[in-house]
């Protein structure tokens, strides 16, 4: 029996979930200290950046770096990228060291860098290079393998109900798909269409697997929203999360009251932006933690009037008192 209540508890195989939304996996973006605040606010389950198996084989340290839990992560998954068997398996045993709960595969990253090697949204054009993936991590380890795919590489040719048919048919636990091609990148709207039919095909045809929704989840009634429309068993914040690790206890919220508490107040954005230098600067060299939470706070920033200053002094901002001088001027 499905639960019919919008927030709810998934079971990915054997591991058991609390509730239904989850954080996307977003390179540059989803490390510790992020991961660390979107727990914190009501996350279910947090993924690592995308890791690439070569660099895994090798026991790169960048790559070990990134496959490290937060402290208040008990639940995580990882995300690999890869164009080829030969790498996952050389890799696996560090893989399986860094004693992920979920292996999560990336089939749906569209930058060149990646598409090039074949991996990422590539894997959409040769898909039985990703169910040998899904086959060799799910005969080898009891670790559930999740799969994060897109509709296809073009509307020409949109592939995703036999892409999750073979991944589901050679192991894979759980699906999540961000509704738009590899081609549409990241506009125009998604397409939440291709995301029912994926969600009715799976519940028909394989018991107890979760689809996971993804695309233009921005807001909380957004996620209300595709979960109503599409039927899916959860949902994937991505750019909805960056600058508003809020909207995962705003969600529950929406979904368990009917009450939309969105958005956060100008305070409570400047506390978090505050208590995120902080992890940065304790799980980071100085100088990378004040370059890299620039960014952020853009997207914390984002919408508040007379933000605009602030926000080109902190694109300067080289150390703690630069940020809090900053920040200041919000309140003034
Ligand atoms: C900056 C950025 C980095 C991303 N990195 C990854 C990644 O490493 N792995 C992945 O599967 N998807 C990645 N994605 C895709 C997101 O997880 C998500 O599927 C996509 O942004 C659609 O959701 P949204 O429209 O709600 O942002 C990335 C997206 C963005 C914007």
């Amino acid at each position: 029996m499905r639960d019919s209540s919008l927030y709810h508890p998934i079971k990915i195989k054997n591991v058991q979930i609390e509730g239904n939304l989850f954080l996307a996996p977003l390179a540059g973006y989803t490390d510790i200290p992020f991961r660390t605040l979107c727990l914190k606010h009501g996350a279910n389950l947090t993924t690592s950046e995308m890791v690439s198996t070569e660099g895994i084989a090798r026991n790169n340290r960048k790559t070990t770096d990134l496959m490290t839990r937060a402290e208040n992560e008990k639940l995580f998954a990882i995300q690999i990228f890869t164009d080829n068997l030969d790498s996952l398996q050389r890799g696996f045993e560090n893989l399986l060291a860094a004693n992920p709960t979920i292996i999560d595969i990336n089939c749906g990253c569209p930058v060149p860098k990646v598409t090039k090697t074949g991996a990422g949204s590539a894997l959409m054009k040769t898909p039985e290079k990703m169910a040998s993936f899904v086959k060799f991590i799910s005969d080898n380890t009891d670790i559930p393998v999740s799969v994060k795919f897109r509709t296809g590489w073009d509307l020409e040719n949109e592939n995703y109900l036999d892409f999750a048919k073979l991944a589901l048919d050679n192991g894979a636990s759980s699906l999540c798909m961000h509704a738009r091609t590899k081609t549409q990148g990241y506009m125009p709207t998604a397409n939440w269409d291709r995301l029912e039919k994926l969600t009715d095909m799976v519940h028909k045809k394989y018991e107890g697997i979760p689809v996971f929704g993804s695309g233009d989840l921005f807001e909380p009634k957004d996620g209300l929203n595709m979960l109503k429309q599409t039927n899916v068993d959860g949902l994937m914040f991505a750019r909805g999360a960056i600058g508003n690790p809020f909207i995962f206890d705003q969600t529950k919220h929406l979904l368990l009251t009917g009450e939309d508490i969105y958005p956060s107040s100008v305070q409570d954005r400047v506390e978090l932006i505050q208590e995120q230098l902080d992890l940065m600067c304790k799980y980071k060299r100085e100088d990378l933690a004040f370059r890299e939470m620039r960014k952020h706070c853009c997207a914390y920033l984002k919408g508040i009037r007379g933000s605009s200053k602030v926000k080109q002094l902190l694109m300067k901002a080289e150390s703690k008192n630069d940020y809090i001088e900053a920040l200041s001027l919000l309140s003034e």
